[in-house]
């Protein structure tokens, strides 16, 4: 077979049915946590001044040097699409004046989002996210909930036994700033032992060192100085704290001092979900505070706390963990049909079951009985009603059962009733959906 006239570009799927039913538990679940937890939903452009993501992610940082997808209008303004969540939703709550509101402003989001990153296992152009973030609240037990909340999703997917939770502190701004220094100084003088990406990170973002994927790299940074020379007692304490909540909540954790984040936003708590086989590659989500970004970005100092993980990847651990989400888009019936009448009948009995809260297909096509048959057998159709002429003149159908291999000639009254009790509609019947 030659090869299709066009492809989708590198590092950009399509998200293909089966994938779907993955997506649509995931949102499932995390729309049911987001709810319970006082959360509503929120949509940020695609694309944004590119600005918004230079001064919150950081102008250092890997996803503003070389990983955004940047547009430039006919004017000469610089877009870029969105390479992560949080950047949008705390313009948006500067832009539409929800500091005035009651605190704490609590927002979720399930959104494609784009990096320009070599693809590979687990890293894509386009990929999607599900996140939220809380916004005015500084203290430790909200740190809690966040990461807590996160914790209970990945168990309801069935993919938190793969998981381990990294956890750890990055102090205040000041605190970072003296460990910055601390770096430098130990640093100095070891260049030549580092990759090329860690000899820039020393001078435009010395923290990163700490969590280069680089083997030479690596046995520097567990020789470095800690954190916790540098970190203030109010700091300290908000871990402290944090740490306690998660055990009385029973979420389980690991400390990894090494552990700092690719966003330049954040401060204090940061934490990140890693597979036991891969570690830190292909973690599954990732978050923390970033007490200092809205009023970096324009609005009045707020602490806020977030979190988001990547939906491709999670699909990826249910299905290697042999999770199968329900089928919600299974086919129940399927009508098979001979000839003009019947074919009339069929269409309105279609609408009928499919007011039952029933998913029905058929009518259609000219095909025998024979390759009706066969095509109710691989749409996975529970049970085929077949509809030909003599039925339609005796007022009868024929009900197959696809499983059984059985049919019966059964009065065409009832059918609906029969079908749904069968298989357990739910009528939508003089129902508006809204009202579902
Ligand atoms: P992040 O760690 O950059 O954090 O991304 C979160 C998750 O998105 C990652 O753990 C990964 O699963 C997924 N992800 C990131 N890049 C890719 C990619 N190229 N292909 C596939 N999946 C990817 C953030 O984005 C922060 N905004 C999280 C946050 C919210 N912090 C506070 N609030």
């Amino acid at each position: 077979m030659s090869a299709p006239l066009y492809q989708s570009p590198k590092g950009v799927h399509d998200v293909l049915p089966d994938d779907h039913l993955y997506f649509s538990f995931i949102k499932k679940v995390v729309r049911h946590h987001c709810r319970r937890a006082g959360f509503r939903r929120i949509s940020t452009p695609m694309f944004e001044n590119v600005d918004v993501f230079t001064r919150s992610i950081g102008s250092t940082s890997d996803i503003v040097e070389k990983e955004m997808f940047t547009l430039e209008s006919k004017s000469g303004k610089k877009f870029a699409l969105k390479p992560e969540g949080t950047a949008g939703v705390i313009r948006a709550y500067i832009q539409h004046g929800m500091q005035q509101l009651p605190k704490p402003i609590q927002l979720y989001y399930v959104e494609p989002h784009f990096r320009y990153n070599r693809p590979q296992k687990g890293r894509f152009r386009q990929f999607h996210q599900f996140g939220f973030e809380l916004i005015g609240e500084s203290d430790p037990a909200v740190d809690a909930q966040i990461i807590n909340i996160s914790h209970r999703i990945n168990q309801d997917l069935g993919i938190d036994d793969r998981l381990t939770l990294q956890l750890n502190t990055i102090g205040s701004m000041t605190d970072r700033e003296k460990f910055k220094e601390d770096l430098i100084n130990f640093y100095t003088g070891k260049e030549r032992s580092l990759c090329e990406d860690c000899k820039r990170r020393m001078k435009e973002n010395p923290l990163r060192l700490l969590d280069c994927k680089e083997e030479d790299c690596q046995i520097l940074a567990s020789m470095a100085p800690k954190f916790e020379n540098v970190i203030s007692s109010e700091s300290k304490e908000h871990f402290e704290l944090l740490k306690e909540y998660l055990e009385e909540l029973n979420v389980p954790y690991e400390l990894n001092p090494l552990l700092v984040r690719g966003l330049d936003y954040y401060t204090h708590t940061v934490f990140e979900f890693w597979s036991k086989k891969d570690g830190s590659q292909n973690a599954t989500g990732g978050g923390g505070r970033y007490d200092g970004l809205i009023e970096l970005m324009g609005g009045q100092p707020t602490p806020a706390i977030g979190y988001a993980a990547g939906m491709e990847r999670t699909v990826e651990y249910m299905k290697e963990t042999g999770i199968r989400p329900p089928n919600k888009d299974a086919v129940a019936i399927f009508v098979a049909q001979l000839g003009l009448v019947a074919k009339k009948k069929s269409l309105t009995l279609i609408n009928q079951l499919r007011d039952e809260g029933l998913n029905v297909v058929g009518a259609a096509g000219k095909g025998s009985m024979k390759s009706q048959m066969s095509l109710a057998d691989r749409l996975g159709a529970k049970y085929s009603l077949i509809l030909g002429q003599i039925e339609v003149q005796e007022g009868t159908i024929i009900l197959r059962d696809m499983n059984k291999g059985s049919q019966e000639t059964i009065p065409i009254e009832g059918i609906v009733e029969k079908m749904t009790k069968l298989l357990g509609g739910k009528s939508l019947k003089n129902k508006k959906l809204w009202e579902e």
